[in-house]
């Protein structure tokens, strides 16, 4: 399928060789970046940033990445400061600044904001997440953690636990996961955040192995725990947030307890009170590894897209 002048709006756009090839480039970017020889490939390129929902990985490491390829970047964080305080359209928002940049890397509230914006715009739109289903950078990024961590994915067992029901980085991995045959995939969460049924149908109808676990002690099986955080913002009812809040903690007790000494903890981050900080000195902890390759990744991801080669 390729990369060049791409929309990524869903990870599904690409297949195994994409990814693996993406894996590749973010390699060599780790190793420029480590010997401080990063090539300015990008050196004419200027990168928008729209973040209509609050981020700190997504936006600044996409904007770390532009930098040390040598782009510029515009954008903003919140509607806030932009016209869209004043009435402006999503559409025309997207249009204007379609205009001024050559790529447009979107985060929004709205599930198909991504999708819709990339019917509007001529430049590549980059997917930093919309509503609860995609997130489909993140998942490169927690594919490409796992490979650098274990050398492959393949039968790999992934034990997803917390808020599965509107984590678009969960939905958005397993997507990505179709691609790869992990041994399993173990889901642990409270009754009113398991997963959705669409993403299971999807999940059972491309082969992954999907096992419902309401036992914590499930995580003895992980090779990677991928815990997330309740998303209180996709909540239609706040009390039905304060039901489930503070349900369930990962911690360095209970990983010593149960989890193989191999195992390896990610998180997308950010972590409220489901990850305790006293797992961040294990062996286990590899959610800041995780966060830091995010830089190298979407190098490459920009790279390939804007045709930095
Ligand atoms: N992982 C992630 O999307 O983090 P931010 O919300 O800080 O971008």
């Amino acid at each position: 399928m390729g990369w060049f002048n791409k929309d990524v709006v869903n990870i599904l756009d690409f297949n195994r060789e994409d990814i693996e090839f993406l894996f590749s480039k973010a390699d060599e970017m780790r190793k420029q970046l480590k010997e401080k020889k990063v090539k300015k490939t990008l050196s004419d390129k200027i990168v928008g940033l729209a973040f209509f929902e609050p981020s700190t990985r997504t936006r600044m490491s996409f904007e770390t990445a532009a930098k040390r390829l040598g782009a510029e970047t515009v954008g903003f964080t919140g509607e806030e400061g932009t016209s869209v305080a004043k009435g402006e359209t999503f559409a025309d928002t997207i249009k204007m600044l379609d205009s001024y940049v050559d790529a447009i890397v979107l985060r929004h509230k709205f599930e198909g904001a991504a999708l819709f914006a990339s019917d509007i715009a001529q430049n590549p739109i980059i997917n930093g997440g919309d509503g609860k289903s995609h997130h489909p950078t993140q998942a490169m990024l927690d594919l490409y953690t796992t490979k650098t961590l274990f050398g492959e994915i393949d039968g790999l067992t992934f034990v997803l636990i917390g808020d599965l029901k509107y984590s678009r980085t969960v939905s958005s991995l397993i997507y990505g996961l179709s691609m790869f045959k992990p041994k399993e995939i173990i889901l642990i969460s409270p009754q009113q955040l398991k997963l959705r049924e669409e993403i299971k149908l999807f999940a059972i109808d491309h082969g992954l192995r999907l096992r419902e676990e309401e036992n914590i002690e499930a995580i003895s099986e992980a090779d990677i725990i991928y815990v997330t955080r309740i998303q209180k913002e996709r909540f239609p009812d706040l009390q039905e947030y304060e039901k489930v809040k503070g349900s369930y903690k990962i911690t360095k007790k209970l990983l010593e307890m149960h989890a193989k000494k191999t195992a390896k903890v990610l998180h997308p981050l950010p972590r409220v009170d489901e990850l305790s900080p006293d797992v961040d000195n294990t062996n286990y902890q590899a959610y800041f590894l995780q966060a830091g390759l995010g830089v190298p990744l979407r190098m490459a991801l920009l790279s390939l897209v804007l045709g930095g080669e």
